[in-house]
């Protein structure tokens, strides 16, 4: 017999944001022209492009490819002033690792109000203190942890790093200044955030490797590596993807996302729904230029918890252990208003990191989920969502994410499966992640039944 498949809305989720600061920043390394293809353009990208051009490199923007144009990072401008990183998190980790092994580097990192808040030593701590590198404030305080920083690059001796947080921007940061030393460099973490770095290294050619040993993993660059021009494709945002995913789900609209990035890493949001028995249907899509292999997601139509997809396993992902955090840092407030409507209580264990992202984003998801009438509460740094919300059940709610782009995201998915209009402030903050996210957010709920 054949099926015939069942209809679904196909919906277009931004490139990913994690890939392009890391291939901005490889391409600005490089010395010559690369090429980007299907980069995300967004207010943390153009941070990133802002600082890069202080520093010697160009861009050209042409339709959907990026064309870059450097000098290499051996002739970059040694006294850029200050690299303004906005609200990204990512630029200015990233360029504290790699500015710290440029000899004759005086550059001032810089952000918003919120990045000021968050915490930066964090990349050099990890460091021995014999590596070369000087950080400090801008009036001379060597010990502060917080932006504006003044870096000054030295030639660095290889070093072993270890760090306690499983950061993905702490172990990108340190692999990219081991590519500027003259020998073997480590840096020893905890196990499972994601690894874009490592990969395009590998795929670039550049002397870099990982290794997993049970709760830790080990990078090794043997440097000096130098990156050669290239030219990658963006796969889709997993983290971005999900939003879609829940606007989907929610409001009962069976969608297709099409070229997600399939890394692992980065789609265990999937398998946390897996646990709460929501399947998303996954097939690999082919393409010879991706920097890391993708996906087309089918997600589901399921009605606020009343047409269950299986009736073997309890609604709720019941337990979701600390090791699984970093793979899902930036989805647990997704998942969170997700399974805000299962059957059953779902609870995040170990979240202290979301307490340093774009806003305190524990207090904010449940700060959030409280006022569309879920009684989530955080203790200590656990995360606990009894379930049972009903789309009906909604009030009309007030939010302030507090310019935190993805708490304004999960309160606009929440706004839409209400039916309501709600008073959430700032909802321009998306703009850093995904700035067309209200458009595609109304086509979604166009195509609901319940329209
Ligand atoms: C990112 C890593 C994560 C994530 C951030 C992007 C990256 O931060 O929250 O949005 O691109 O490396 P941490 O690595 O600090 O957890």
């Amino acid at each position: 017999m054949i099926r015939r498949a069942e209809p679904h809305h196909e919906v277009a989720c931004p490139p990913d944001k994690s890939i392009t600061h890391r291939l901005l920043v490889l391409a600005g390394m490089a010395c010559g022209k690369s090429s980007i293809l299907s980069p995300l353009v967004s207010g943390d990208t153009r941070a990133t492009i802002r600082c890069l051009e202080k520093l010697g490199v160009r861009f050209d923007l042409q339709g959907d490819r990026l064309e870059v144009e450097s000098p290499g990072v051996a002739r970059w401008n040694r006294d850029p002033g200050i690299l303004d990183c906005g609200n990204s998190g990512t630029t200015a980790r990233l360029l504290i690792g790699v500015l710290s092994s440029v000899p004759g580097m005086k550059a001032t990192i810089a952000g918003d109000e919120s990045l000021s808040r968050r915490p930066m030593r964090r990349v050099l701590q990890a460091l021995p203190a014999d590596a070369g590198v000087r950080i400090e404030s801008p009036s001379g305080d060597t010990g502060a942890d917080r932006l504006p920083l003044v870096i000054y690059g030295a030639k660095l001796s290889p070093f072993h790093a270890t760090s306690k947080v499983g950061s993905a921007q702490v172990k990108s940061a340190l692999t990219l200044a081991g590519l500027g030393c003259d020998g073997e460099t480590t840096i020893t973490l905890p196990a499972g955030s994601r690894n874009h770095t490592e990969i395009l290294c590998v795929r670039l050619g550049l002397p870099v490797s990982a290794e997993r040993y049970g709760a830790l993993e080990t990078i090794t660059v043997r440097g000096p590596g130098e990156v050669q021009p290239f030219a990658l494709r963006v796969p889709g945002d997993p983290s971005s993807a999900m939003f879609l995913a829940a606007a989907g789900l929610l409001a009962g609209v069976r969608c297709m996302i099409p070229g997600i990035c399939a890394n692992p890493l980065r789609t265990a949001a999937l398998d946390v729904l897996e646990q709460a028995s929501i399947q998303i249907q996954r097939t690999p899509v082919r393409a010879d230029d991706l920097s890391e292999p993708a996906e087309n997601w089918i997600v589901p139509a399921w009605l606020d918890g009343s047409k269950p997809l299986t009736r073997s396993r309890a609604w709720g992902a019941e337990e979701i252990p600390a090791a699984w955090v970093p793979a899902i840092i930036d989805e647990v407030p997704v998942l969170a208003t997700i399974l805000a409507f299962a059957q059953g209580p779902s609870m995040f264990r170990g979240l202290g990191e979301l307490r340093v992202k774009e806003s305190d984003r524990l207090a904010g998801i449940v700060r959030l989920l409280n006022a569309a009438g879920c009684a989530a509460l955080a203790e200590g740094d656990d995360l606990i969502i009894p379930g049972g919300l009903k789309a009906k059940a909604i009030p009309d709610f007030s939010f302030d994410p507090e310019g935190d782009h993805r708490l304004a995201m999960c309160a606009m998915v929440l706004e839409q499966v209400a039916q309501k209009t709600c008073n959430i402030s700032d909802r321009g903050c998306v703009e850093v992640s995904f700035p067309d996210f209200e458009r595609v957010l109304l086509s979604i709920a166009s195509k609901s039944g319940k329209k």
